[in-house]
C-alpha cells in the first residue's frame, strides 16, 4: 500500500475504493490543502489528489521524491507546473469528458442570467425594492438570435455551440488555429480571428484554457474593441480577463453585462467587480452537478490506481 494524499474530501464512493488499494489520508478543510497545506503532508507520498486551488510547484515537489503521480480534479492544469512534473517524470492526469455537459450548462446558465439580470432581478425581489409590474424596468439584453463569440472550440466550447442552436444563435469562435472542418461543421461555427470576434459578437464566452497565450486576453485594449452593449460570460479560469478593466466596462456601458464563474485569486473577487450590479458572480461551480463530481472524483482515483499498479491512466496531461 502506497500512500496518497487528497487534498480534499471527494464526492461519492471514490475515496472508498482509493482505501481498498492504499493508505489514504484525505485534508479535513472541504475548500483544499492549498500549496502550503500540501508542503507540509505531502512527505512520503506516491500519489497526489489535487484541485484547482491547489498551486504544484517546485517547492511542493522537493517535499515529494517518491511521488509518481498528480491526479488533478479538473480538466484545467494550470495549477500544475507541467515542466516540473515532466523533469521528475511524475505523470499529470487530468479528468477531461465527464464536465463538458455540466460547463456547458453553466455557462448558458450565467449566459441568460447576465442577459436577463437574473441575479439583479432576485437581488431586488430579496430587498423588497420591487415595485411592480413594469414595461419600462429590469430590459435586459435579448440572447435568442444574438451572434455568440467562443473563444476556444475545445470540447467545452463546442457544447456550448451545440446549445446555443437551440437559441438561434450566430456562432462563430477563436482559437490559435482553426478546427478541423467536421469539428466546424458539427458545431455549425465559423472561425474568425479574435478582432473580428470582439468586434461583432452580442455576447463572447470565455471556453479557453489559462496559458501564456490566454492569459489576460480581455485586457483593456480589447474590452474597447468589444461591440458597446456586449455581455462576457467566463467560464474558463479568472486568468484570462482583467477584472478591474472589466469592472470598468460594466460601469461605462460598453458592456451591458458580465457573467463569471472564475477569478484571478480565488476565492478574492475584486471589489470593483463585486460593486457592479450587472455583473452575476458565481464561485467556480461549473462543474458543480452532482454526477460530474462524482464523475471527476472518481476519474481521479483511478487514475491514481492505475499508475500505481505500473497502468497507463486514461486521461494523461501531455
Ligand atoms: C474546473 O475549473 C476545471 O478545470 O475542471
Amino acid at each position: 500500500m502506497a500512500k496518497v494524499l487528497v487534498s480534499a474530501v471527494l464526492p461519492g464512493p471514490a475515496l472508498d475504493r482509493l482505501r481498498l488499494h492504499h493508505e489514504v489520508e484525505v485534508g479535513a478543510d472541504p475548500t483544499g490543502l492549498g500549496r502550503e497545506g500540501l508542503i507540509a503532508r505531502i512527505e512520503g507520498a506516491s500519489a497526489v489528489i489535487t484541485r484547482v486551488s491547489d498551486r504544484v510547484d517546485e517547492a511542493v515537489l522537493d517535499r515529494a521524491p517518491a511521488l509518481r503521480i498528480v491526479a488533478n480534479c479538473a480538466v484545467g492544469v494550470d495549477n500544475v507546473d507541467l515542466a516540473a512534473c515532466r523533469r521528475r517524470g511524475i505523470v499529470v492526469t487530468n479528468t477531461p469528458d465527464v464536465l463538458t455537459d455540466a460547463t456547458a450548462d453553466f455557462t448558458f446558465a450565467l449566459l441568460l442570467a447576465a442577459c436577463r439580470r437574473v441575479a439583479e432581478g432576485d437581488r431586488l425581489v430579496r430587498a423588497g425594492g420591487w415595485r411592480g409590474f413594469s414595461l419600462t424596468e429590469m430590459l435586459g439584453v435579448r440572447a435568442t438570435g444574438a451572434s455568440l463569440g467562443i473563444v476556444g472550440l475545445g470540447r467545452i466550447g463546442r457544447a456550448v455551440a451545440q446549445r446555443a442552436r437551440g437559441f438561434s444563435m450566430r456562432v462563430r469562435y477563436t482559437q490559435r488555429r482553426p478546427a478541423d472542418e467536421a469539428v466546424e461543421r458539427a458545431a455549425d461555427a465559423a472561425y474568425v480571428s479574435l478582432d473580428v470576434l470582439l468586434a461583432e459578437s452580442e455576447i463572447v464566452c470565455l471556453c479557453c484554457p489559462l496559458n501564456d497565450s490566454t492569459r489576460n486576453l480581455i485586457s483593456r485594449e480589447r474590452l474597447a474593441q468589444m461591440r458597446r452593449g456586449a455581455v462576457l460570460i467566463n467560464t474558463a479560469r479568472g486568468g484570462c480577463v482583467d477584472s478591474l478593466a472589466v469592472a470598468e466596462a460594466l460601469q461605462s456601458g460598453q458592456l451591458a453585462a458580465a457573467g463569471f464563474d472564475v477569478y484571478p485569486h480565488e476565492p478574492a473577487v475584486d471589489p470593483a467587480l463585486l460593486a457592479c450590479e450587472n455583473a452575476v458572480l458565481t464561485p467556480h461551480i461549473g462543474s458543480a452537478d452532482r454526477p460530474t463530481r462524482e464523475g471527476m472524483a472518481s476519474l481521479s482515483v483511478e487514475s491514481v490506481i492505475d499508475v500505481l499498479a505500473g497502468r497507463a491512466p486514461r486521461h494523461p496531461v501531455p
